[in-house]
């Protein structure tokens, strides 16, 4: 797999982790639109949340996108060297087989999760976010998720 540009990563990244709380929202918004068969995973003291604009405005899940951006922030950090987050991120996944996340969800390429992403990305950057950025983050989530994996194979 080809190794993301850091430099791109982090000029890009720049912009969106001023206000990590609502591009996430962006995300999520976007992945319940695009999965809505998620939103039932989400259950903080056994309540399921009613609609998707129910759950992005509930305390707990708001700090699940807390959670969320910070993982990537740490990816963004260590964009030149993964390997450090190998078994954190193995653990992440496993947590996330646990909760009922399917990991064709996060697959590459056609899973709503990457598509999301780059969504958000795509809408705080405008016409900045360009195709070699695009590229970049691609790659990057890839390792994320190729990490993320070993924890749902049962490694
Ligand atoms: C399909 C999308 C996702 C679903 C359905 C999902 C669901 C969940 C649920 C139900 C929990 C446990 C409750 C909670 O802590 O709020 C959780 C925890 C967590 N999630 Fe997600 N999640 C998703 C995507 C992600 C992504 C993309 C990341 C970051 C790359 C992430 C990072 C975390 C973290 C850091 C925790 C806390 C883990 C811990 O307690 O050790 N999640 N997730």
């Amino acid at each position: 797999m080809e190794r993301p540009e850091p430099e791109l990563i982090r000029q890009s990244w720049r912009a969106v982790s001023r206000s990590p709380l609502e591009h996430g929202t962006v995300l999520f918004a976007r992945l319940f639109a695009l999965e809505p068969e998620l939103l039932p995973l989400f259950q903080y003291n056994g309540r399921q949340f009613s609609s998707p604009e129910d759950c992005l405005s509930s305390p707990e899940f708001l700090d699940h996108i807390r959670k969320v951006m910070l993982v990537i922030d740490t990816a963004v950090t260590n964009v030149e060297d993964l390997s450090s987050l190998e078994e954190y991120l193995a653990g992440l996944g496993r947590k996330h087989r646990a909760v009922g996340v399917k990991l064709s969800s996060f697959s590459v390429g056609k899973g709503t999760v990457g598509e999301s992403l780059l969504y958000m990305l795509e809408k705080c950057l405008g016409p900045a976010f360009t195709p070699a950025m695009r590229a970049a983050w691609s790659q990057l989530y890839g390792l994320v998720v190729a990490a993320m994996s070993r924890g749902w194979d049962g490694e």
